[in-house]
């Protein structure tokens, strides 16, 4: 088991690095094996998600005791089209699984899903088909089924490995470079909706900086605010996530990100897993 460890670690680094990085490799340690215990439930390790279920949320508040399955919302397909912006700032989403308490009459009232999903709106030429109604009867129940989908054995209209085939690859989470994706303009980002986003003046992007982990061979963390900011705004992080007005004043460590807070929040989650340490940690030592 060490031994599995030491060797992944060998690989992220190097033998040269390794060398100086004792004081960091023991923390290392102790930090994947911690958060692999975090991640099992009642002593069963959890699996790692298959790329197309990295970022899949299931919503289940009310379905159920409506009558019908609960919800499944991919990321994936969503964030190839949108900004994490457009969604958790303009729309009101809230980042965690359930948070939103979605009800089918504000769907049916164009909120949520219902802001794009309201038969109505046209996204590359796809008129994007209707959220909740009333009643599910005949033809209208296949289309409940598109999301009220859990358990059933639902037909998808967009395969996941179809749709991603030409997009850059990285090796955790969705198997996707989306930041490269979204620079290379594979994908191009919808960050404006007509009737719901509210035009205004860009704010000034902060530079670039390095956070210190503050432990002897460890690599330094370089933070891109320019690279952030073209999926999350400035608003998806400040002042929820980091309060941001002077760089220090957040105190975190890589435990508290593991627990999902901080850049655990997204890191976790949607964008690409904590798994991949030389990602953030990437300044050479
Ligand atoms: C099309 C809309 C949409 C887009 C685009 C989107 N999200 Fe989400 N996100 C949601 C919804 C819906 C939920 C679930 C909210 C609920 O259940 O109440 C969610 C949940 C989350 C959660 C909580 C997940 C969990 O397991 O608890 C995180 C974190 C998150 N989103 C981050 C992001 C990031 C980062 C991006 C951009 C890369 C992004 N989202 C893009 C709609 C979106
Ligand atoms: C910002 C716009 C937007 C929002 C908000 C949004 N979607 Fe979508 N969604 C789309 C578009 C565009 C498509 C693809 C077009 C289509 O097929 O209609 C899509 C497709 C889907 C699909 C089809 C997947 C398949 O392969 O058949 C599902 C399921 C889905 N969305 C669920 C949801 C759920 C659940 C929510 C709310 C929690 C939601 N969406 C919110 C824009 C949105
Ligand atoms: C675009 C995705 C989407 C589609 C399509 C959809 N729903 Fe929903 N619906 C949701 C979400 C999200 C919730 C909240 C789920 C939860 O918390 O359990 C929901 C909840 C509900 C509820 C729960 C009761 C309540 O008071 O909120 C009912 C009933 C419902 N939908 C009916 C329907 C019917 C009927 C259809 C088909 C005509 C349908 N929905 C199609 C997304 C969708
Ligand atoms: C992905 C999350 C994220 C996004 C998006 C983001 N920031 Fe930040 N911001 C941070 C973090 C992390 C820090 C450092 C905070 C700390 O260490 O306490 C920070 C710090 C700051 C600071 C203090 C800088 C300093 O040197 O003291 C300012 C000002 C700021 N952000 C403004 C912005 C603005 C303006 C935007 C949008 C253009 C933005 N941020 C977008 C995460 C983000
Ligand atoms: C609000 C969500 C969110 C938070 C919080 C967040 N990130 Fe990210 N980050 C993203 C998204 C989205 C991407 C795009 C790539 C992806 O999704 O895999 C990204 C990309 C990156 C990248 C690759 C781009 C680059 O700069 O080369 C690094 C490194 C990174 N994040 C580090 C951090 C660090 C360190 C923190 C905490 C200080 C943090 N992130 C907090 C959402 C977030
Ligand atoms: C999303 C970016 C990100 C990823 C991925 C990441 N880290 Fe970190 N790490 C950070 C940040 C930010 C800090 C805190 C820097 C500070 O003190 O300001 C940190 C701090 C640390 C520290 C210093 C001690 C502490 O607890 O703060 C260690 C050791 C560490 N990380 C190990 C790892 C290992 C091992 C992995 C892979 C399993 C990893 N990190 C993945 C962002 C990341």
């Amino acid at each position: 088991m060490k031994y599995v460890w030491y060797s992944e670690i060998n690989l992220f680094w190097g033998e040269n690095t390794m060398k100086k990085a004792l004081p960091a490799l023991f923390l290392c340690l102790v930090l994947i094996v911690g958060a692999g215990l975090a991640a099992g439930q009642g002593g069963i390790k959890k699996k790692r998600p298959l790329p197309p279920d990295y970022g899949k949320v299931v919503i289940s508040n009310y379905s159920e005791r409506a009558g019908l399955s609960p919800v499944v919302f991919d990321h994936w397909l969503h964030r190839a089209k949108f900004t994490c912006r457009l969604c958790h700032v303009d729309i009101g989403f809230a980042m965690k699984a359930g948070g939103t308490g979605i009800r089918a009459a504000d769907n049916m009232r164009g909120y949520y899903c219902g802001t794009c999903h309201n038969g109505k709106r046209v996204f590359d030429g796809i008129t994007v088909f209707q959220s909740c109604a009333k009643q599910s009867s005949g033809d209208a129940e296949e289309t409940c089924e598109r999301c009220h989908s859990v358990g059933k054995r639902v037909k998808k209209e967009y395969d996941f490995y179809k749709v991603t085939a030409k997009y850059p690859r990285e090796r955790f989470g969705n198997g996707i470079d989306w930041q490269k994706a979204e620079e290379d303009g594979t994908i191009k980002l919808v960050d404006y909706l007509d009737g719901i986003s509210i035009k205004r003046p860009s704010l000034a992007i902060q530079k670039d900086f390095a956070l210190s982990p503050k432990v002897q061979g460890m690599p330094d963390i370089i933070f891109s605010h320019k690279k952030h900011t073209a999926w999350n705004g400035c608003e998806v992080c400040h002042p929820e996530i980091f309060v941001g007005v002077k760089r220090g004043t957040t105190k975190y460590s890589m435990v508290e990100i593991f627990e999902g807070k901080y850049c655990g929040v997204c890191h976790s989650t949607v964008a690409f897993p904590l798994l991949d340490c030389q990602r953030c940690h990437s300044k050479p030592v």
